[in-house]
C-alpha cells in the first residue's frame, strides 16, 4: 500500500513545484517568480504531497481573514500519482485550512472540459454556479464552483464561529 504523506511546502520545494506545474499544465501555469511569491505569502498556504521523498502532487489556497471566502488557485497531481486519493487528501487540508481561517465558503475555477476534476470535485460537494468566458490563455471558459464549509469543520475552528455571508 502507497504512503502518502502532506505537508506544508517550502523554499526549497521552488524547482520541484515548478517542474510538476510544467508536467500537469499545457498553459495557464503558475510562473516560477508567482511560485516563490506564494511560497512566501501570509495568505497562501501550498501543501505538497509525497510519496517516499517524490513530490506526488499539490495544492495552493487563498486564505484571508477578513473574507468569508476562500480560493483553491491551484491543485495538481503528477500523471503516475493519479487515482490514489493524493487530490483527496489535499482538499481535505486545503477545507481545514479555509475552516480555521474562518471560510465560509470555498471557491475554485476549472476548465469546462476538464472533467475529471469536476468529477472530483462535485463528489466533494462543490456545487458549480457561474461560467466565465475566455477566463483562460487559449479563451476557453472556466466554470466556477462552491463548497460550503460543514459544521463538522467550523467545529474544528479554534472559536468555532458561525459563517454570516453578504
Ligand atoms: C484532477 C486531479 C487533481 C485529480 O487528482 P487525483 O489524485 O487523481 O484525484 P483522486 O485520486 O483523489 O481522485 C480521483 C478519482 O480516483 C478515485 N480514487 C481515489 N483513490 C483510488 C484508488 N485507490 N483506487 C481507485 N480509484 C481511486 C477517486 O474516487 C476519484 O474518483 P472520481 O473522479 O470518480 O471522484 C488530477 O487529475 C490532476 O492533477 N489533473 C491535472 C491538473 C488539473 O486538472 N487540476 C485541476 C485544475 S482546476
Amino acid at each position: 500500500m502507497t504512503t502518502i504523506r502532506l505537508r506544508k511546502a517550502r523554499a526549497e520545494d521552488l524547482d520541484t513545484l515548478v517542474n510538476l506545474e510544467f508536467s500537469v499544465f499545457p498553459g495557464d501555469r503558475i510562473s516560477r517568480r508567482s511560485w516563490r511569491d506564494l511560497l512566501k505569502s501570509p495568505s497562501a498556504l501550498v501543501t505538497v504531497a509525497t510519496v517516499g521523498d517524490i513530490v506526488a502532487g499539490c495544492t495552493v489556497v487563498l486564505l484571508n481573514k477578513r473574507t468569508a471566502i476562500a480560493r483553491l488557485y491551484s491543485i495538481a497531481v503528477a500523471p503516475e500519482a493519479r487515482k490514489q486519493g493524493v487530490a483527496r487528501l489535499l482538499l481535505d487540508v486545503v477545507m481545514l485550512a479555509a475552516a480555521e481561517t474562518g471560510a465560509c465558503l470555498l471557491r475554485l475555477e476549472t476548465r469546462f472540459d476538464n472533467l475529471q476534476a469536476q468529477r472530483l470535485f462535485i463528489h466533494l460537494g462543490f456545487k458549480p454556479f457561474k461560467r466565465i468566458p475566455a477566463y483562460y490563455e487559449d479563451g476557453a471558459e472556466a466554470i466556477r464552483y462552491q463548497r460550503m464549509i460543514s459544521d463538522d469543520e467550523i467545529h474544528a475552528r479554534p472559536e468555532s464561529k458561525s459563517c454570516h455571508l453578504n
